[in-house]
């Protein structure tokens, strides 16, 4: 994601367009470019939206600074996901108090007002770590294999971020109803296919042999794949890869047989997010909570959904 500072010009001459500042997360994930490049498409296709665009690179108080720049600039309206899930409260008072509508879009901030943000558009992470959960429990159990012990390695997404926190819980919830599954290691990486790999190769350096990876996104799992593999092991066949986003990479690797299953999380979010501007600039109510419906795909489903597959 490149910076796109709004022109000069281009403001004198489009005065009466809905001027949009989006604070980008990073690029540290296949999702992240993905939802990045949904909001400029979805922007580029509405002539009254002009979108200032600016990447954090993964760094919260870049995102903060980042917010006050457009406030200063005074935008219409600023959307974001949230690095991680603390530490809004001020700027999201200072976007308030100079009139300026938050959108949350795929991720969410605990602060201790929630009116100091106007809608959340994304998924339910705790269900995506439901959903891998379940989609294990369904399998051991159909398995020859159903009454073993089920050893699990998780490997988490940035520290504090809402989808780690979230699909963590999730996850737990699940697994909590059956002795059977026990979490051997919960390592803390970045969404990063390097952090993947590395915490890994930690585990398994640390004499751990899971029969489950469970990778709170595809690149980590990515990563923990390559790992696995140069420890001679077979993920897919032997260990169980599991992962959430269901991004065209997760496809390859359950087509390869690497990669067991991925919960969607769907990062097409700029169509919505348009409208949700441009009824707010129209002075329409719009939903607290606009919540993506959602579901999962195995190595079964891989091959057929594929083609169609839009990320
Ligand atoms: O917030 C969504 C998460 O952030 C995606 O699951 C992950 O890939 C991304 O980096």
């Amino acid at each position: 994601v490149t910076e796109e500072p709004a022109k000069e010009s281009e403001e004198l001459t489009n005065a009466k367009k809905i001027v949009l500042g989006v604070a980008v997360v990073g690029n540290e994930s296949s999702w992240r470019n993905v939802n990045t490049e949904s909001i400029r498409e979805a922007a580029e296709g509405e002539k009254d939206i002009e979108l200032v665009m600016q990447n954090a690179q993964g760094s919260q108080e870049k995102q903060i600074q980042i917010i006050r720049n457009f406030i200063a600039r005074k935008v219409d309206a600023i959307a974001f996901s949230p690095i991680v899930e603390t530490g809004w409260d001020e700027v999201l008072k200072e976007a308030k108090d100079a009139g300026i509508p938050i959108l949350l879009t795929d991720r969410k901030v605990k602060v201790e007002d929630d009116s100091l943000w106007t809608t959340f558009i994304g998924s339910d992470f705790i269900e995506e770590g439901r959903r891998a959960a379940r989609w294990l429990v369904e399998r051991e159990q159909s398995e020859s294999s159903g009454g073993r012990q089920v050893n699990i390695v998780e490997l988490q997404g940035t520290k504090g971020s809402a989808p780690a926190i979230e699909r963590k819980k999730g996850f737990e919830e699940v697994l909590s109803e059956n002795e059977a599954f026990h979490i051997v290691a919960s390592e803390i990486g970045d969404f990063t296919l390097e952090s993947g790999q590395q915490l890994m190769e930690k585990v398994l350096r640390s004499g751990i042999k899971p029969d489950v990876v469970f990778a709170h996104n595809d690149d980590m799992a990515l990563g923990a794949i390559k790992a696995l593999e140069q420890a001679g092991l077979k993920p897919g066949t032997d260990i169980q890869v599991l992962s959430v986003d269901a991004t065209r990479v997760a496809f390859q690797a359950m087509i390869a047989q690497k990669l067991n299953m991925s919960v969607e999380c769907n990062p097409l979010l700029g169509p919505q997010i348009m409208k949700a501007v441009k009824d707010l600039a129209a002075g329409k109510e719009i939903p607290l909570n606009i919540i993506t419906a959602e579901g999962i795909f195995t190595q079964e489903t891989a091959k057929r959904e594929f083609s169609i597959r839009k990320y």
